[in-house]
């Protein structure tokens, strides 16, 4: 192996190169997060360029790995102007891969041939590119690797020190985090355009009466057949069978959690866990020995060895609901953990290596959360790979209906009631609503209408409008809560406390008496007399 100059790498990777890269790798990651699918190659194209210019290097290629692993095709090169004939690699000169090394998650200095197993093979193969010195690096998503770059010297031979390759490792994230998006958003659209032409034009029989097609209206445990919430069933049935992260996004109450569950019960994982971490309902001090496990005497009081939620998920799917609010030192062994899949627990420094699918829910506007420096912007990449929006209530006003139905049958079933109809006024009060609490408020508005409803056609539990104004989502679902609260008591001073028998208060409110214990306690009523 030929010496290298010492002196060369200095020369080339002063600080001031590094400060200059990590402006270009904001710059870059800024630049793709704002780019449609249609302008993503074309940027890469530009970011090549970039890096070549940034780096002082003579070529920089950034490749697809095909599905099986072993092959590279070219998607965009950059070679320095007056070296591009000579040096530019054809879309049909792609180079061998070692699937050893490939799958091995590190990048390989072909110039430095002990420091991974297969690196001969690459240089043989890189260097009929031509070229002197070489960082061939794969990127993996979902545990695959699906794609790679490359950056070369052409005619100097140039050692790339760790902390370089390190930052050329997050350049490639970025890029092939906004390549596999325009991939999914290309397969999304031509998924739809199947879909319209296999459907063809409407006619009457599209449309058959409800009770045939009520089915149709929900996937799973989903309810909902608005044009949004038909968007999210394709995108849902595209990503669930994929190891990918998927990030949920949607304002409280739209049904993240319901979905994150669904694609769980769709992918190939289903067989094994689900695990949910509710990131914001955790002290900052505790959520780390939740997220990655503790050895028994890794701090004051911890006498007993604890698993984390990471090691519970392996081999299945892990939810992070509301992942924005984890602390930002937590926020870097995360990134490692989804992104190798390995971790320590605390107290030990033995590392721990798992397969887990990651579903990432938040309520907050995840870039906002960027800009203001509270997340950081390499797991905000790490997790965009496919993001799926729950569209509120308001979005989606034609669902009221069904959403409204699915829940009366539910209660009805909970409760032993018999309620068969829904007035078209009331189901007007529901539609006219503005719902603040989104598909919760309205299950919970229903409950208690079922609650309090004696007959068989649903009475609201109360006048909607009342609860509207200058409410905002906390105190309206307080609100509701509390008028519940005093229904149940005023039914109770009636009876004189008695629950049970035919005069007692579960009979006047058309509930089994063990469910109104437990909404008693649920609200916080106890008994102030003993019944008579
Ligand atoms: N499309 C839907 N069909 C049927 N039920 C739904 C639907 N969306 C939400 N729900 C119900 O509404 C309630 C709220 O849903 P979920 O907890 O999934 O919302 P979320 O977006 O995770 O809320 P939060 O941000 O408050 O955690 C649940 O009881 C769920 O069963
Ligand atoms: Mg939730």
């Amino acid at each position: 192996m030929k010496k290298v100059k010492a002196e060369s790498s200095l020369k080339n990777e002063n600080k001031q190169q590094f400060f200059e890269l990590d402006r270009l790798i904001l710059r870059l990651s800024k630049q793709f997060a704002g780019s449609s699918a249609t302008e993503i190659e074309k940027k890469i194209g530009l970011a090549l360029q970039q890096i070549v210019e940034c780096l002082d290097i003579g070529r920089c290629t950034f490749w697809e790995v095909s599905e099986d692993e072993t092959e590279l095709r070219c998607i965009r090169q950059y070679v320095v102007p007056k070296l591009e004939k000579v040096y530019g690699v054809t879309p049909q000169q792609s180079p061998w891969i070692s699937k050893d090394q490939w799958n091995g998650n590190c990048s390989c200095n072909v110039r430095n041939e002990d420091s991974v197993s297969g690196a001969k093979a690459n240089k043989d193969a890189l260097l009929l590119l031509g070229g002197k010195s070489f960082i061939i690096s794969p990127f993996h998503i979902a545990g695959k690797a699906v794609a790679g770059m490359t950056f070369s010297t052409l005619e100097e031979d140039r050692e790339f020190s760790p902390e370089l390759v390190s930052r050329l490792n997050l350049i490639g994230e970025i890029i092939t985090g906004a390549f596999y998006r325009k991939k999914i958003e290309e397969k999304y659209q031509q998924s739809i355009g199947d879909m319209r032409q296999q459907s063809g034009p409407a006619r009457a029989e599209d449309f058959p009466l409800r009770e045939d097609t009520k089915k149709e209206f929900r996937y799973q445990g989903i309810i909902g057949n608005s044009e949004a919430m038909q968007n999210v069933f394709i995108k849902m049935e595209q990503v669930a069978p994929t190891d990918s992260v998927v990030l949920i996004l949607g304002e409280t109450g739209t049904g993240k959690g319901v979905l994150a569950r669904t694609i769980h019960e769709l992918s190939n994982r289903n067989k094994k866990r689900i695990v949910t971490v509710n990131c914001a309902a955790l002290t900052p001090n505790l959520i780390e020995s939740e997220l990655f496990g503790r050895e028994k005497g890794a701090y004051t009081g911890s006498t007993e060895m604890q698993i984390g939620r990471f090691e519970l998920a392996d081999k299945g799917t892990l939810v992070l609901d509301e992942f924005t609010e984890l602390p930002l030192d937590l926020q870097a062994k995360l990134l490692r953990a989804i992104q190798e899949g390995e971790f320590e627990r605390l107290g030990s420094p033995r590392t721990i290596r798992v397969d887990v699918r990651i579903l990432a829910l938040t309520s907050r506007n995840l870039k906002e959360e960027v800009s203001k420096g509270r997340f950081r912007q390499d797991l905000y990449y790490r997790l965009d790979v496919f993001p799926i929006t729950m569209p509120p209530l308001r979005e989606r006003l034609g669902d009221i209906p069904l959403l409204v139905e699915h829940f009366v049958e539910q209660f009805n079933r909970k409760m032993q009631k018999e309620i068969k109809n829904i007035s078209g006024g009331v189901m007007a009060q529901l539609m006219k609503y503005p719902w603040p609490g989104n598909v919760r408020g309205l299950e919970h508005i229903i409950e208690r209408s079922v609650i309090v409803t004696q007959g068989t056609s649903l009475q609201l539990a109360e006048k909607l409008e009342d609860h509207t104004l200058g409410l905002t989502e906390e105190n309206a679902a307080t609100n509701l809560a509390e008028v519940e609260k005093r229904h149940i008591l005023k039914i109770l001073e009636k009876t004189n406390w008695r629950i049970d028998g035919s005069k007692g208060a579960a009979v006047l409110l058309g509930l089994h008496p063990n469910t109104l214990r437990g909404r008693m306690q649920k609200l916080g009523i106890r008994l102030q007399k003993t019944p008579s």
